[in-house]
C-alpha cells in the first residue's frame, strides 16, 4: 500500500515537473515567434530607420579571411571577407526573455538593410553555399549586427616603374549607394586601427608581402548629392626573389659570359663569334620571357633597364670583337704587303729563266705565311708572286724557323690592345653600373615605404 503510495507520488512529481518544461519550451518558442511576428507587424522594410529624421550611422568593420591572389596583368586583387554593418533600428526594439534574437538571412529579407556597394568592386560574389552566408542579430535596445561572406575582386591601380622593387597600395571602396551623406553615414566601428583585421595566417599571396592596411573615409560628390566613401588601403610589398633567379642572375651571368670571349685567343674567329652571337640571342629570349606575365605598359620598369643595359653590354663585347678581327687584318694586311716587297725586291737577284731556282729560307716562310693568312682572310697576293707558289711546294718542307720574324709581334698573334682594354673596362663598368642600379632602386623602395606609413 504504502509502495503503491510512494508511486504515485513519485508519478504526480514526475508528470508535473516535466509537463512544467515542456509548457516552457512551447512558450518559449511561442514567445519569440510572437515577438518576430509582433516587430515584423507593419515594419515597412522599404524605409530606412529613422526615415525623415535623424541620419543613420552605419557602423562597419572587415575580418580578412584571406588575401589573395593579386594580378599584375589585370590590376586587381582578390580577398574573402567577412563583412559586418551595424546599426540601430528603434523600429525592432523588443522586450523579451532573451537579450539578443540570433537569426539567419530569412530574417534579412524582411527588414531594411543598407544598400552598400564597393565602389571600385569587380566581380564580388556573396557565397550562396548551402544557403546565403548571412548572420542577422537584433539585441533589445534595436542594435543589429549584420554580416555576410563575401568574396570581393576589386581594382588596384599599379604603377609599375619601379618593378619589382614596387609596392602598391590596394584600395577598397565602399558606400551607401542610393542613400546620400544627408541619410546614412559610415564609420569605422572600432575607430582607425582595429576595423579592418588581417590575420598573419590568411595571407596567400605568393609574390606579394602584405605590409598593412590604413583606414580613412572621405566625401565624394557626384551629381546626384554627396556621398561618404570608405576606403581601406592594403600595402603590398612585391617580393624580389623570383626575378632574382628568374631574370637577374641569367642576365649577370650572360654578360659575364660574353666577357670571357676577351680571353680567348683573337685567332679564334668561330669560338669568339659564337660567343657573341649566342650571348646576343640568350639576352634577347630572356628579355622576352621577362615581360612575358606581365601587363603590356608603354613605360619601361627598372627590370627593363636592367635587361637594356645587360643587352648593351653584351652587344657590345660582339663589336668589340668585329673591332679586334678587323684591326688585326689591317696590321697583318700593311705587315704582308711590307714583306712582299721586300721579298720582290730580294727575288729580283734570282734569275729569272733557271729551272733549279732555290728560293731563299726567308721567301719559303713568306710563302707559307702569305697562304695561310689568304687562306682565312680576304687578302688574295696570287697575282703578287704567282711564280712563287710552285717553287716553294716543290722543294717539301720549308726549313723550321720562326714564322713572326721580320713581322710586328702584335699585329698576328698576342693581345689585341682592344682586347686589353676590354678586359678590365667592361667588367668595371658593368659592376659599377650594378652597383649604382641597386643602390638607387633599393633607396628608392625604401623610401616609398616610409612615405606610406
Ligand atoms: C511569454 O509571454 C507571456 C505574455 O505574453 C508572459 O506572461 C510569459 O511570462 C512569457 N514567457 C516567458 C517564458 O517569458
Ligand atoms: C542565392 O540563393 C537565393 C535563394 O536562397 C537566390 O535567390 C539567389 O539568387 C542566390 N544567389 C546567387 C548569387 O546564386
Ligand atoms: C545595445 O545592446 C547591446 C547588447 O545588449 C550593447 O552592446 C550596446 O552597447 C547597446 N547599444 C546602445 C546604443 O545602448
Amino acid at each position: 500500500m504504502a509502495l503503491l503510495i510512494l508511486w504515485i507520488h513519485i508519478s504526480i512529481w514526475a508528470s508535473s515537473t516535466f509537463g512544467n518544461f515542456v509548457a516552457y519550451e512551447d512558450l518559449y518558442s511561442e514567445n519569440i515567434t510572437r515577438i518576430l511576428d509582433r516587430l515584423l507587424d507593419g515594419y515597412d522594410n522599404r524605409l530606412r530607420p529613422g526615415f525623415g529624421g535623424p541620419v543613420t550611422e552605419v557602423k562597419t568593420d572587415i575580418y580578412v579571411t584571406s588575401f589573395g591572389p593579386v594580378s599584375d596583368v589585370e590590376m586587381e586583387y582578390t580577398m574573402d571577407v567577412f563583412f559586418r554593418q551595424t546599426w540601430i533600428d528603434e523600429r525592432l526594439i523588443f522586450d523579451g526573455p532573451t537579450e539578443i534574437l540570433r537569426l539567419n538571412n530569412l530574417m534579412v529579407s524582411k527588414i531594411w538593410t543598407p544598400d552598400t556597394f564597393f565602389r571600385n568592386g569587380k566581380r564580388s560574389i556573396s557565397h550562396n553555399m548551402t544557403t546565403p552566408n548571412k548572420l542577422f542579430r537584433i539585441m533589445q535596445n534595436g542594435t543589429i549586427l549584420y554580416t555576410m561572406r563575401l568574396t570581393i575582386k576589386a581594382e588596384c591601380p599599379m604603377r609599375l616603374m619601379n618593378f619589382p622593387m614596387d609596392g602598391h597600395a590596394c584600395p577598397l571602396k565602399f558606400g551607401s549607394y542610393a542613400y546620400p551623406k544627408s541619410e546614412i553615414v559610415y564609420t569605422w566601428k572600432r575607430g582607425p586601427f582595429y576595423s579592418v583585421e588581417v590575420p598573419k595566417e590568411s595571407s596567400s599571396l605568393l609574390q606579394y608581402d602584405l605590409i598593412g592596411q590604413t583606414v580613412s573615409s572621405e566625401t565624394l560628390k557626384s551629381s546626384t548629392g554627396e556621398y561618404i566613401v570608405m576606403t581601406v588601403h592594403f600595402y603590398l610589398k612585391r617580393k624580389i626573389g623570383y626575378f632574382v633567379t628568374q631574370t637577374y642572375v641569367p642576365c649577370i651571368m650572360t654578360v659575364i659570359l660574353s666577357q670571357v670571349s676577351f680571353w680567348i685567343d683573337k685567332e679564334s674567329v668561330p669560338a669568339r663569334t659564337v660567343f657573341g652571337i649566342t650571348t646576343v640571342l640568350t639576352m634577347t629570349t630572356l628579355s622576352i620571357s621577362a615581360r612575358h606575365s606581365f601587363p603590356k605598359v608603354s613605360y619601361a620598369t627598372a627590370m627593363d633597364w636592367f635587361i637594356a643595359v645587360c643587352f648593351a653590354f653584351v652587344f657590345s663585347a660582339l663589336i668589340e670583337f668585329a673591332a679586334v678581327n678587323y684591326f688585326t687584318n689591317l696590321q697583318s694586311h700593311k705587315a704582308v704587303m711590307k714583306a712582299v716587297k721586300e721579298s720582290v725586291l730580294s727575288a729580283a737577284t734570282v734569275p729569272a729563266d733557271s729551272d733549279f731556282v732555290t728560293l731563299s729560307d726567308s721567301n719559303c716562310n713568306l710563302k707559307k705565311r702569305i697562304n695561310s693568312f689568304t687562306s682565312h682572310g680576304n687578302f688574295s697576293l696570287e697575282e703578287n708572286i704567282p711564280t712563287y707558289a710552285p717553287l716553294c711546294y716543290q722543294q717539301g718542307d720549308c726549313p723550321t724557323q720562326d714564322l713572326t720574324s721580320g713581322i710586328p709581334a702584335n699585329s698576328h698573334a698576342g693581345t689585341s690592345k682592344i682586347d686589353q682594354y676590354a678586359r678590365i673596362l667592361f667588367p668595371f663598368s658593368f659592376a659599377g653600373f650594378n652597383l649604382v642600379y641597386w643602390v638607387v632602386y633599393l633607396s628608392k623602395d625604401t623610401m616609398e615605404l616610409n612615405r606610406n606609413f
